[in-house]
């Protein structure tokens, strides 16, 4: 049995203890949050027999193995360190950092402690995606060139609200941008060349951008985000052989479908139970019993190169955030 701690206990925290739950060989064993009230609340609720009024004293027990980070994106390199430090395991939200002096960060105290570390990056492990990952490096599609990937929502307006103000790291690249960029990764590597444009809004954070993106033999990529504009949150990946298309919302996908340049579409459905965080705990959990100090599915690396990406992107439209 693999005992957890989950650190926060907003709205992520919350699916995940949910998630948690529904896995035989995982248990989850605490909570920490910065609130005695919110602490107990969340253990009365997901059943958890251990509750903590400081993040602190959740990374000091001596019974969890493994800490989950819910927290808003600025506070993602504090808490991972202070756990890591504490002689934790960490699986941490996405974005993993603010930027990638951060995520270096993090993982040189990761490799420092042989501690295993990694971004919960979830669409990586949900089976639909995982499957349709699987046949493109068999090479379904052929050679794939090109990808446009959107992740676009209309979230209420609320200035002060995480998606929105600087300092809990509003804006539309670092919360859902880092879907897209993330997949673009996972095909086709660290890009070469970026151009990108947003928009700036009144609490000084991107609400809707554009990115493309050319990759290593000149694969492109063109990527939407946005907090303010709804749109069908799809992938779709073009091969010389057909193309792929993930369907809404890709990012925890149940179907797609390959159509070949030649021949009848043919569709996928790979359904689960559950609200789909669990495949990610399940990969901690095997990294874990495997003795791997980072998961072969989203290394380190990769983290740091996408960090670093969206770094990147951010210079051009002139985006800084607060104690950056
Ligand atoms: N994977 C996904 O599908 C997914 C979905 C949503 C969000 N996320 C990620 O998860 C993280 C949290 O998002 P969320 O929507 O769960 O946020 P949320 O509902 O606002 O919850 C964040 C929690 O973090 C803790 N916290 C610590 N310092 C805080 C501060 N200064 N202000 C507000 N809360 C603070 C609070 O827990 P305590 O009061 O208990 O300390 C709070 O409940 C973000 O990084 C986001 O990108 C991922």
């Amino acid at each position: 049995m693999i005992r957890w701690g989950i650190l926060s206990t907003g709205r992520i925290a919350r699916a995940f203890a949910t998630a948690l739950k529904s896995l035989p060989d995982a248990k989850l064993l605490a909570v920490g949050s910065r609130h005695r009230i919110t602490a107990d609340e969340f253990a009365i609720n997901h059943d958890v027999p251990r509750a903590y009024d400081s993040y602190e004293a959740l990374a000091a027990d001596p019974d969890v193995d493994v800490i989950y980070i819910g927290t808003p994106h600025p506070m993602h390199a504090e808490n991972t360190l202070m756990c890591l430090e504490a002689g934790k395991h960490v699986l941490c939200e996405k974005p993993f950092a603010m930027n990638a002096a951060q995520a270096q960060a993090m993982i040189d105290r990761a490799r420092q402690k042989r501690l295993f570390l990694m971004e919960a990056m979830w669409t990586r492990f949900i089976p639909a995606v995982a499957q349709a990952k699987r046949l493109i490096d068999q090479g379904a599609l052929g050679k794939v060139w090109m990808m446009s990937g959107a992740f676009c929502f209309r979230a209420p307006y609320s200035p002060k609200g995480r998606l929105f103000a600087p300092e809990l790291g509003g804006g539309s690249l670092l919360d859902v941008g880092v879907y897209v960029l993330s997949f673009a990764s996972w095909l086709f590597g660290k890009p070469k060349h970026i151009h990108s444009q947003a928009r700036i809004g009144f609490t000084g954070v991107d609400e809707h951008a554009v990115m493309q993106l050319v990759y290593e033999d000149g694969e492109l990529a063109a990527l939407t985000s946005a907090i303010t504009l709804k749109m069908p949150i799809e992938v779709i990946l073009a091969g010389t052989e057909g193309y792929l298309t993930l369907h809404e919302p890709f990012y925890k996908a149940q179907r797609f479908t390959i159509t070949p340049v030649e021949g009848e579409p043919q569709t996928y459905t790979v359904p689960y139970e559950g609200n789909g965080y669990q495949f990610q705990a399940m990969e901690v959990m095997r990294c874990l019993r495997a003795g791997l100090l980072e998961s072969p599915t989203m290394p380190l690396e990769e983290t740091l190169q996408i960090m670093q990406t969206m770094d990147a992107i951010r210079a051009q439209w002139g985006l800084t955030y607060p104690n950056e």
